[in-house]
């Protein structure tokens, strides 16, 4: 129920003006969120590197409206790419992006998928040329359809785009099946957007069985599964399974956001498995932090009290 509320509550201009203003926003950010600009982002990924941890760095931004926007977005990440290259972060694959389609044009009044299809392709050509690979994020239900036409239809030039399947959706365990392909990358999450009813389990449990039964698939497909979680339970799953389908350390990874249990992301890394950050950069963080608070109470009262303690 909050976390409806507050997912709702993330479309209030009025809201985000609010929070984006109050003083004690900062240092939630900062948990997060690397900081404003690709120097921030570059150093985030190095200290995360020295950690023996992997990284997929996001540009923030979402629901972009205008064109030159949503080209000045594919822009940043070519630069990003480059920047990458030049300092030997992206080699083999090491940092890699990932690309929200809607913040480079999907949810465009006219020619939306065209345009994001375009600003994908430039992204993923310099992600090629740095040696290093893209993966789609997905967002809310409205856009999953567009996303994965927009991911089958780059594989063709770019076969290791990798898309993101959310347990959440009923539709997700038949999609994992249709993507387990040869070389087909998939990001399995549990799904942080609100989805109706009739499309999406709506309690906890049920989004973690639907999770537990996409898994098998993906491990035992012949694509590269890439397990998203900080579920305890579901990563003992992911190991289960690992073990039982004979993938070994560099048949998948696990991958985690910065900010979430950072012991266990270096515990895992210790094990000798592959473990990828999810690292955002960027002034537009407003979504993503509503999105992460809204996964955790505890985070969204802490966030409350200091706010009223302060007002
Ligand atoms: P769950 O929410 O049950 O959390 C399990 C435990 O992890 C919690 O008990 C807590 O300890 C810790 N935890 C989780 N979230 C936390 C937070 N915000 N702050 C502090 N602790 C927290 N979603 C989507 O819809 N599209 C996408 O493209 C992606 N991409 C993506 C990439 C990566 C690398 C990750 C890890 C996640 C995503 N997600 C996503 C988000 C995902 O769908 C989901 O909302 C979060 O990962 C939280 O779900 P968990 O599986 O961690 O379980």
């Amino acid at each position: 129920m909050l976390r409806r509320m507050l997912l709702a509550a993330s479309a209030s201009d009025l809201i985000r003006a609010m929070v984006v203003a109050a003083p004690p926003t900062a240092g939630v950010v900062a948990r997060y969120v690397a900081g404003d600009d690709t120097a921030a982002a570059v150093a985030a990924a190095t200290r995360l590197r020295a950690r023996g941890l992997l990284v997929t760095l996001d540009y923030l931004g979402e629901d972009t409206t205008d064109a030159d926007q949503a080209a000045a977005v594919a822009a940043e990440y070519v630069a990003l790419l480059a920047r990458l290259r030049a300092d030997g972060l992206a080699r083999g694959g090491a940092v890699e992006v990932s690309v929200k389609p809607t913040a480079i044009g999907l949810h465009l009044p006219e020619h939306g998928e065209k345009t994001a299809a375009a600003n994908l392709a430039r992204i993923c050509a310099a992600a090629r040329d740095a040696g290093t690979t893209v993966t789609a994020d997905m967002e809310d239900h409205t856009h999953v359809e567009a996303t994965l036409r927009l991911v089958r239809e780059l594989r063709d030039d770019f076969p290791d785009l990798g898309c993101v399947i959310q347990s959440q959706l009923r539709r997700s365990l038949a999609d994992c099946a249709e993507l387990a392909g040869p070389r087909s990358r998939v990001r399995l999450c549990k799904g942080a957007y609100q989805a109706p009813e009739q499309l999406a389990f709506t309690t906890r449990a049920e989004v973690d069985r639907s999770f537990a039964r996409c898994l098998p698939v993906l491990m035992s497909g012949r694509g590269y599964p890439m397990i998203a979680t900080h579920d305890p339970r579901l990563i003992r799953i992911t190991a289960a399974q690992a073990e039982l389908t004979g993938r070994g350390h560099s048949g998948f990874e696990y991958q985690m956001l910065y900010g979430v249990r950072p012991a266990e992301q270096e515990r895992l890394a210790g094990t000798g498995a592959q473990v990828r950050v999810y690292l955002p950069y960027g002034r537009d963080w407003y979504g993503y932090l509503v999105r992460r608070l809204a996964e955790r109470p505890a985070n969204l009262a802490f966030f409350l009290r200091s706010l009223a303690s302060r007002s």
